[in-house]
């Protein structure tokens, strides 16, 4: 038998991306290739690559300046790009860097097979369609092999908001939603694999609407109800949501739905109405907080994370008090802040420019009142009986580290409880950037 070649995929950005690298590596395996942990000893590379902010198309160049050497060394080695950087520059990245023998946008990667038969005849090959056909159909994962207890499915791609500052609706497309017997399926074979968590996947994830088995449009909360009855899955998450499509089920199934995690990622991104308005969100800071309120009323404990961009064009420090104001009186678990970076081809980025140096400090202001926060968050859990589910052996002999119903990372020692157990624990600290436990029962 031919010896097996070797992949090395490196992911940039969102968990999207995650998910997208997994499918790629499997449809790749069935052209005979194995994942490397190493660029060193591929046969064949590939960036899976992120197109959020600024700088991301320039890091993608110098990284493939890196691989000059493995290339000059070895001339059968491929290397491919993928990603929404792939999507967005296209045959310009082959212009560029002649070196790159494959470029394949997100819609793409069912295709990859064809593409790799391609490039190994020493042709270009290059895909940034978006193609008619169900790529997630053409990327069935091989059967049964062995999987972790944490797994990422995408159920929804694409975004029709057209926040002003953001790329996606032009990288990942419009709003696509899988049909809930296909989602149903895989999670049915991921539980069949080992998998008990599933955070269901989509840049607008609870705009779903996937076609039922009764031929109507279902909604996300009608799609964790069908995944609640999946036997053997234990926890049900989803990430990333907009305000405007946290429908009134979907508030309520946090309240009834036990497997679903009281834990939600909501971004807000400024707590300004004229910022809002500008960025074409669609709510203000006002409704923001009731619909927050309503979350909170269904499930108290819940965590809420947020993301926030400081800097937008026309941000006056008055502005960015009302995030301030804002943050204060939501209060997060958790939170993802950036600096507004231009992204060429979206209307905000035609507008007057906030000075890097405001950027900078805005951004330290805000990191610091939700690292105070979120440790608040942490610290509060010290003393309570939580559900953890193990994930992985810790970096002490006898350790394990898992994942709270919250998402807070657990350490708990001389714990005899494999990967893939829930169980309930004691949280006895807080440590940087997890909490320490003990087993009951
Ligand atoms: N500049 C800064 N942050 C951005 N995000 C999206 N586009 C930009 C941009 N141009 C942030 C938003 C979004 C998260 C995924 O990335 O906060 O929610
Ligand atoms: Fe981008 Fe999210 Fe706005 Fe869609 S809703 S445009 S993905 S920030």
């Amino acid at each position: 038998m031919a010896e097996p070649k070797k992949l090395f995929i490196k992911t940039y950005g969102c968990q999207m991306n995650v998910y997208d690298s997994e499918r790629m590596a499997e449809a790749l395996g069935s052209q005979g290739y194995v994942e490397t942990q190493t660029p060193d000893d591929a046969d064949m590379i590939l960036l899976n690559t992120c197109h959020i902010r600024e700088k991301a198309a320039e890091k993608v160049y110098s990284e493939l300046g890196r691989f000059k050497g493995l290339k000059a060394e070895k001339p059968d080695l491929k290397i491919g790009v993928a990603g929404c950087v792939a999507q967005a520059e296209g045959a310009e990245i082959m212009r560029r860097q002649p070196m790159v023998d494959l470029v394949v946008g997100p819609q793409s990667y069912h295709r990859l097979p064809e593409l790799e038969a391609k490039a190994r005849g020493g042709e270009k090959a290059l895909d940034t369609d978006f193609p008619e056909e169900d790529k997630f159909e053409h990327l069935k994962s091989r059967p049964k092999a062995a999987r972790g207890p944490t797994a990422f499915l995408t159920v929804q791609e694409g975004c029709d908001k057209f926040c002003a500052f953001c790329v996606v609706p032009y990288t990942r497309g419009a709003e696509v939603s899988r049909p809930v017997d296909r989602v149903v399926r895989e999670a049915q074979d991921l539980v069949e694999r080992g998998v008990r968590e599933i955070t269901l996947l989509g840049q607008n994830v609870n705009a779903y609407h996937g076609a039922g088995p009764d031929g109507t449009d279902w909604s996300l909360a009608r799609l964790i109800w069908e995944l609640d009855k999946v036997d053997g899955l234990e926890r049900i998450r989803f990430t990333t949501s907009h305000p405007n499509d946290m429908d009134d089920d979907l508030i309520e199934a946090h309240g009834t739905c036990a497997k679903l995690m009281p834990y939600l990622h909501l971004p807000v991104q400024a707590g300004s109405d004229k910022i809002l308005k500008r960025m074409n969100r669609a709510h203000t800071a006002e409704s923001y907080i009731r619909l927050i309120e309503r979350i909170r009323a269904a499930r108290p404990d819940i965590l809420i994370s947020g993301d926030f961009i400081v800097g937008f064009p026309e941000e006056t420090e008055e502005d960015f008090q009302a995030t301030m104001d804002l943050v204060e009186e939501v209060n997060y678990g958790y939170a993802y802040s950036f600096k507004y970076s231009t992204r060429p081809g979206t209307p905000a980025a035609e507008r007057a420019q906030v000075p890097e140096d405001e950027k900078n400090d805005r951004l330290q202001r805000l990191q610091a009142l939700l690292t105070t926060q979120q440790r608040a968050a942490q610290d509060a859990m010290v003393g309570k009986t939580v559900g953890i589910l193990f994930e992985r052996e810790g970096r002490l002999p006898g350790q394990m580290v898992g994942k709270s119903d919250h998402l807070h990372a657990v350490h708990v020692a001389d714990c005899p409880a494999p990967a893939g157990t829930l169980a309930q624990v004691r949280i006895i600290s807080s440590g940087a950037n997890s909490l320490a436990g003990e087993l009951l029962g």
